[in-house]
């Protein structure tokens, strides 16, 4: 039954590339999809409306400086339905350079948020491995979407490139249901530590894993 369900959440729905045009309708889902994860809690507040516009933004500024980003889509119809942004090996850390240039896009979060997002980045920043990866993240289903087996697909699609190139794959997550999810393509937790004061797990998966 569950299989069944998930089989008609997936149904026409194709997964590709992402159209530069279709960036600020991929930020939508991104920003909708994750507005209640716990670490987005801790961040950016209490308040949804506000969580919802401060991670489109921070999304969005991120996103226009960072021109090695890949970004694979699940899409019905011309509608986006999830997306993942995907950084190639060699490319998810931040020049100097460019942690300045985010800096007008975090002072619009407030001082008291941006604080916390630096926080939280460099907590991210200071367990990126050292070998080469293939960073995925930030990746969501739209949010009345979730569950229907569509994370599945733009996986299996992610997945089946690492297999393709060889290469290591490497993400963080901040809620234990995502774990799993993720340990069924193959990604093992190599570290568990608190950000914000929330859990959040490091995962790591080797070519051929799974
Ligand atoms: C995590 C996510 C990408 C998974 O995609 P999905 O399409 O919901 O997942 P699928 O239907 O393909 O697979 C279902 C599995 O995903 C996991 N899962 C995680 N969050 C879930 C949610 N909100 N609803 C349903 N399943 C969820 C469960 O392990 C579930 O397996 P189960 O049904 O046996 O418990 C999606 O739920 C999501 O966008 N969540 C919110 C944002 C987020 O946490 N993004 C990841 C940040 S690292």
């Amino acid at each position: 039954m569950v299989e069944e369900n998930r089989k008609s959440g997936t149904e026409g729905v194709e997964v590709r590339g992402l159209h530069r045009d279709e960036l600020p309708e991929a930020v939508a889902v991104l920003a909708r999809g994750m507005r209640d994860n716990p670490l987005h809690v801790a961040a950016y507040g209490e308040d949804p409306h506000r969580r919802w516009l401060s991670h489109g933004r921070l999304v969005a500024g991120l996103f226009s400086l960072s021109p090695d980003l890949e970004f694979l889509c699940a899409a019905r119809g011309g509608a986006i339905l999830a997306v993942t942004a995907i950084a190639p090996p060699g490319t998810c850390r931040m020049s100097p350079g460019r942690r300045l240039r985010m800096l007008p896009h975090l002072s619009r979060l407030g001082p008291a948020a941006a604080l916390r997002v630096l926080s939280w980045a460099a907590a991210w920043g200071a367990r990126d491995p050292d070998e080469p990866h293939v960073h995925l993240g930030p990746l969501a289903v739209d949010a009345d979407l979730q569950g229907r087996g569509i994370g599945s697909l733009l996986m299996r699609e992610h997945c089946a490139r690492l297999d393709q190139d060889g290469t290591t794959g490497y993400l963080e997550t901040d809620k234990g249901v995502n774990v799993r999810f993720y340990e069924r393509f193959g990604y093992e937790v190599t570290e568990e530590a608190p950000v914000l004061g929330v859990p959040n797990w490091f995962m790591a998966r080797r070519p051929g894993a799974r």
